[in-house]
């Protein structure tokens, strides 16, 4: 049904509109009661293998939403109606940004997948703070989801001063983060790919660390790394290294890629050619290959979070089996609607109660452990 809709009415409007639509209507059912508890009910992940522990927090499932989606706070609670156990918000910026101008956000139908170069389009880390207290305050928050907040650095803000960028935004959100993830990997903000370079990004995440230390001294917020695919595989290791050597909590891998290499010849030219991040489908093999190598070097150390492609709960099944203790997804959303989420983690459950593994966390990385053994 999801799919006549998106070809009748989401396929003939502008990408973004239609986003924005989505978003009110999600926002919109989740402010009413009934209709929260109802669709709460039926798509909330429900099954009891499925539960599992990350990054030291209590989760009802290992699928959640990607950042980019709900870049400022305000549809925790729809996502999370929808049946993602995990948010990420964000990217938020220490000062509120337009992001880039004019059309920026493509729908490749024939390949399933999308690239936008929406240049962290936020409200900037002072509001959504705010926001996220405001929530947290509330008597009754509605659910009590896992909120990751990840941040970015102001586009107008040079590469040299990026540093104290994100400590601002650090110094403003981590308190409200049930996670914190710093975001050097979008390809839509000049220079922000520059970061990963272990001397730049060796001083940032030393001095995010300090910052959430400072500013949440009740706990220790876990912090992770966002990488894109396009690294180089000694790129990928010198990373992953480095976030060891850190004492990072995690690493998700991955962003968005400038390669278009992966597409065929579905999609029109006009439309490849667009400059931005592409996602979805193309992304698949690359995210997956980035994980694997990742799960091979750091897995007993670091928690990873696969994010790339996934479409499928056989996809997400084997970002598990390569490695990832969650998953994430956004281009998919777009095409498959409301119930993918569910469909997501009923899969999930399924496999988990098929295969040999006892627990979720058992399953988590089985297939570099067979290749070795
Ligand atoms: C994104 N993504 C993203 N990631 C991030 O860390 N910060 C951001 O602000 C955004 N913004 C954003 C906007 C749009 C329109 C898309 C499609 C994606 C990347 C996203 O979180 C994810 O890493 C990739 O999209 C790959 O996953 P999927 O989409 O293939 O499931």
């Amino acid at each position: 049904m999801y799919k006549l809709f998106f070809d009748l009415v989401f396929k003939r409007m502008d990408p973004e509109r239609a986003h924005h639509l989505a978003f009110r209507w999600i926002r919109t059912a989740a402010r009413i009661p009934v209709l929260r508890t109802f669709a709460a009910a039926a798509l909330a992940p429900r099954h009891k293998e499925l539960r599992t522990e990350a990054l030291g927090l209590r989760m009802h499932g290992p699928f959640g939403l990607a950042a980019g989606f709900d870049k400022n706070a305000v549809a925790i609670d729809g996502m999370t109606m929808l049946g993602f156990d995990h948010v990420e918000i964000g990217t938020v910026t220490a000062q509120p940004q337009p992001g880039n101008p004019g059309k920026r956000l493509f729908r490749l139908v024939a390949d399933r997948a999308l690239i936008n170069r929406m240049g962290f389009n936020n409200e900037g880390s002072a509001a959504v703070a705010a926001r996220l207290a405001a929530r947290l305050a509330a008597r009754n928050p509605v659910f009590r989801t896992t909120v990751g907040v990840n941040i970015g650095k102001t586009k107008v803000v040079p590469e040299e001063e990026a540093t104290g960028d994100y400590v601002t935004s650090t110094e403003r959100l981590a308190r409200h983060a049930d996670y914190l993830v710093v975001n050097v990997s979008s390809p839509n903000t000049p220079g922000l790919r520059n970061l990963q370079a272990t001397e730049a990004l060796r001083p940032l995440l030393t001095a995010v660390r300090e910052a959430a230390d400072r500013t949440v001294t009740e706990r220790r917020v876990p912090l992770l790394v966002k990488i894109a695919p396009d690294l180089a595989d000694e790129d990928v290791d010198a990373v992953a290294d480095l976030a060891v050597e850190l004492g990072l909590d995690g690493i998700i891998a991955t962003n968005t890629t400038i390669a278009r290499d992966s597409l065929g010849l579905r999609s029109a030219p006009e439309l490849t050619e667009e400059t931005g991040g592409l996602s979805g489908a193309p992304l698949k093999e690359r995210s997956l290959e980035v994980l694997r190598r990742l799960h091979g070097r750091v897995g007993g150390d670091l928690t990873l979070i696969g994010v790339g492609g996934i479409e499928t709960a056989e996809d997400a099944w084997q970002r598990i089996l390569a490695g990832a203790t969650l998953v994430q997804g956004y281009s998919a959303f777009i095409y498959q609607g409301p119930f993918w989420a569910r469909a997501i983690h009923k899969g999930l459950a399924a496999r988990l109660r098929n295969s040999p593994y006892a627990t979720l966390a058992e399953a988590v990385g089985a297939d570099t452990r067979k290749a070795t053994r």
